[in-house]
């Protein structure tokens, strides 16, 4: 059973999704804590309301030392004995110091399709170019931002009424149902993972294949 951390910033609804998904019976792993840069974030109460151990570590007093910051963080990951860590929604670029420190089991949720649409409001771009299908992706992360091998994706149509929060919606329902589930296949399948069967999670029914 791997240990799993979690890093975010904010309403924590992902944090709150991997939770529920790994206290699901049979679940390949345990959250052993969840922790936090800012103190009044939402998702600290979601934590302990599930009964996991939260902690908040703010970055300010670091002064701007990312890397000063980002050991403290690594050392409460240690003490639980953390081996893959999930962020979700974490605001805060990494150094590549912590990249490769957790290179290989740390995982990013982010808000598109990728590579389509890297970095922030991915929801207003995906509208403003008129794509049809959007989405969220499990990745790897890796040094360049939202560029690591993707583990899982899944899309959502784009309708022709959408705003930026319908659109938001739908994508958020997707990501709290796939960010579970790729956890669940990258730690059962762990070093292997990465077959494109497995990483295809909402195949569209095509011919030979039951609806
Ligand atoms: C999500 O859209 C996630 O894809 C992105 O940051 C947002 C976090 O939302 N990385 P929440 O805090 O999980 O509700």
């Amino acid at each position: 059973m791997s240990r799993v951390g979690i890093l975010f910033s904010g309403r924590g609804s992902n944090m709150a999704a991997l939770l529920d998904g790994a206290s699901e019976p049979g679940f390949p792993g345990e959250v052993a804590v969840a922790l936090c840069n800012v103190a009044d974030a939402p998702g600290l109460e979601r934590a302990r309301a599930r009964g996991v151990v939260a902690l908040c570590i703010p970055h300010r007093p670091f002064r701007g030392d990312r890397q000063l910051h980002e050991a403290a963080l690594d050392r409460a990951l240690q003490e639980r004995g953390v081996e893959v860590l999930c962020l979700a929604g974490y605001m805060r670029l990494l150094t590549p110091w912590f990249v490769e420190r957790w290179s290989g089991r740390m995982l990013n949720i982010h808000p598109s399709l990728l590579p389509l649409f890297p970095g922030l409001d991915t929801h207003a771009r995906a509208l403003q170019a008129g794509v049809k299908l959007h989405g969220c992706t499990v990745h790897l992360v890796t040094e360049a931002v939202d560029s690591g091998p993707i583990l899982a994706q899944a899309a959502v149509p784009v309708l022709p009424d959408d705003t930026e929060e319908t659109l938001a919606a739908r994508v958020l329902a997707q990501e709290h149902i796939l960010y579970p589930t790729a956890l669940r296949l990258f730690l059962e399948r762990r070093p292997g993972y990465g077959d494109p069967a497995a990483a295809l999670l909402n195949p569209l029914p095509g011919p030979g294949r039951a609806p």
